[in-house]
């Protein structure tokens, strides 16, 4: 398999097929808003003019004041029916977008559904290693059926397009994934992603994967060989997940021809020895897109040093993680929910999103006193 950077970069050089295309369903939704909130119809317009002007810029450029479509955007239209094409770039645009201007959406443009707290590894830099964790009985457990649905059918309802499967704990140990993310395809929402250690993958699981049209996965490994994986993710057998992502790819090929999903190796720089350019070589026969992300000190973050930046936190604007006994959390850097904005048993996720607590904490960033949250005042991003 190619790299999937290189692949756009040499596919997308001109992308102006898939702008005229655009500019053309955007001009008929602007005239024919139908159900379109307010909100959406002024997103409608910026876009429109992005379109006209065919900004395309690398994803380590997406992040300037200008909204242009980032090639791994380009990419997932590439990949989908045209039908879904407008309320992709929709959200798109206010998941990037809105952080930069403190803007709040009438709904998280993007959930993150635990299914789980408990997993199966103990990889060394993560919170799972803290035991004051993960032997609390009131943190560990399985997100019931009700609240799932509950919780789904709110963001079908309020046009949330983005939903991750996965937060503090492995995904695929809840016995109800597959079906989990069957429901949210017979939802219609459109980009779904899971993270995953690779160690429960077994072939009904990657049906459900792949015939559910997910449109990323995510492998978390960082090494080539069993001895540096297998000292980082602790309790994993580097045979079995290569074994598994072989048997992926196997079933990917011979029985979904035409798959919307992606596959991405995702480690973390946690070892000098790692080597990045192995990592590359080694994965990119396997996956679409081999990244290796910064090491976020988190295993303890109520302990760690005080940074005391003094930013903004974009992930106040552009996301909300649901876990699995329904709390509602802004991010899972604080894993223990000291900053619990409410609770999906009890609250609407759009009341919880714009609720008192949710906007004191946005408040305190906007006037440069995060230091007055824990564990805001220790959190790196
Ligand atoms: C906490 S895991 C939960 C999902 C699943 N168990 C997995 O490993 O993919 C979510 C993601 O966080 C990453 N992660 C864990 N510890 C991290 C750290 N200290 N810094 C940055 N990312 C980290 C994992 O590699 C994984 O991709
Ligand atoms: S990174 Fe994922 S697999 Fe590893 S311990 Fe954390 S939750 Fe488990």
């Amino acid at each position: 398999m190619v790299n999937i950077l290189q692949f756009l970069s040499e596919d997308f050089t001109q992308p102006s097929r898939v702008n005229e295309r655009l500019g053309q369903l955007l001009a008929s939704e602007i005239q024919n808003p139908g159900s379109k909130s307010s909100e959406d119809i002024g997103v409608l317009n910026d876009l429109k003019n992005v379109v006209s002007q065919s900004q395309v810029s690398s994803a380590v450029q997406a992040e300037s004041k200008q909204f242009r479509m980032t090639l791994q955007e380009l990419h997932w239209l590439e990949k989908h029916d045209e039908s879904s094409w407008v309320d992709y770039l929709i959200h798109r645009y206010k998941f990037r977008m809105f952080p930069q201007s403190q803007k709040v959406s009438d709904f998280p443009s993007y959930l993150l559904i635990e299914p789980t707290s408990v997993c199966n590894l103990r990889c060394v830099m993560c919170f799972q290693i803290d035991e004051t964790f993960t032997r609390d009985k009131s943190a560990m457990g399985l997100m019931s059926w009700e609240l799932f649905t509950s919780v789904v059918d709110q963001a079908a309802d309020n046009g949330c397009q983005a939903i991750t499967m996965a937060s503090r704990g492995e995904p695929t140990l809840h016995k109800r994934f597959g079906e989990m993310l069957h429901y949210i395809k017979l939802k219609g929402l459109f980009d779904t992603k899971i993270n995953t250690n690779a160690t429960r993958l077994n072939e009904k699981l990657i049906h459900d994967i792949l015939s559910s049209e997910v449109s990323n996965v995510t492998f978390s490994l960082d090494a080539t060989t069993a001895e540096s994986y297998e000292k980082i993710r602790v309790g994993g057998k580097f045979d079995e997940v290569l074994s598994n992502i072989k048997m992926f790819n196997r079933i990917r090929a011979t029985d979904y021809l035409n798959s919307v999903t992606t596959t991405r190796i995702s480690g973390v720089a946690v070892d000098p020895d790692q080597n990045p350019a192995e990592m590359q070589s080694f994965w990119s026969e396997f996956v679409d897109e081999v990244t290796i992300v910064p090491n976020i000190q988190r295993w303890d973050s109520y302990n760690n040093p005080r940074f005391n930046r003094k930013e903004v936190c974009n992930i106040l604007y552009s996301r909300m993680y649901v876990w699995w006994d329904g709390t509602c959390n802004p991010c899972d850097f604080d894993y223990k929910s000291l900053l619990q904005v409410g609770n999906a048993n009890e609250q609407s996720i759009a009341d919880i999103w714009k609720g008192e607590r949710y906007t004191r904490y946005r408040k305190l960033h906007e006037n440069m006193r995060r230091s007055e949250l824990n564990p805001c005042d220790r959190c790196p991003l």
